[in-house]
């Protein structure tokens, strides 16, 4: 009953959209109305408001750090054990792909994958933030950055700490982070895929 209440408490916290909200507050367009149309970080960069970008990062990752974090934290008083705290970090997840209350058109998850992955182990999260800096830095896409370092989470997991049940999240994670970037692997095979600091986003 406790895993039960604990998933849809991490469902309703990932359901937050801070890009939504960031941009609300900001008094910006809706980021699901410009550039990629994805409510993240990457594409409230594109409207030129770089502080609203950091505030959307930082808020997405935050409610999948803050999601496992209590889960492992307080997983004796609640009775959770690493089977529950793997189904929060995919629960947290799912939120902010699939959102209750931006019917159900969420991220791709980037920001809450990295929230989730400190909150699991600072190492993880450090190993896998680093992966995709260098990408990010080396190509300048923000998506493939992602890609990357959604291949290398899961094998950094498993050189950490063996295969268990959390390793089984991280692969969840980063399947469906994969697939939903599908317009952007096939922008970046076309060599349409907008760089990190290109021009803005025809924002109306
Ligand atoms: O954070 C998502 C990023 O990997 C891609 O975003 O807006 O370029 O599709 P976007």
């Amino acid at each position: 009953m406790n895993t039960i209440l604990a998933v849809i408490a991490a469902y309703l916290i990932g359901s937050l959209s801070f890009a939504v909200v960031v941009s609300k507050l900001f008094g910006l367009a809706d980021p699901r109305t410009y550039g990629s149309k994805n409510p993240g970080a990457t594409n409230v960069l594109r409207s030129g408001n770089k502080a609203a970008a950091v505030l959307t990062l930082l808020g997405d990752a935050v409610k999948g750090w803050l999601a496992v974090w209590l889960a492992s934290t307080y997983a004796v008083q609640f009775g959770l054990d690493d089977g529950s705290v793997a189904l929060v970090a995919v629960a947290v997840f799912l939120g902010h792909l699939w959102p209750v209350f931006f019917k159900f058109v969420g991220g791709k998850g980037v920001a809450t994958a990295a929230g989730v992955l400190i909150g699991i182990n600072i190492w993880l999260g450090v190993a896998t933030l680093a992966t995709w800096m260098i990408v990010a830095f080396a190509f300048r896409y923000s998506s493939l950055a992602a890609l990357i370092a959604a291949i290398f989470a899961p094998l950094y997991y498993g050189f950490l700490f063996g295969p268990d049940v959390k390793l089984l999240a991280v692969f969840v994670m980063s399947g469906l982070l994969i697939y939903r970037h599908s317009q952007n692997i096939a922008n970046l095979m076309n060599g349409k895929e907008s760089r990190l600091g290109s021009k803005k986003a025809n924002v109306k």
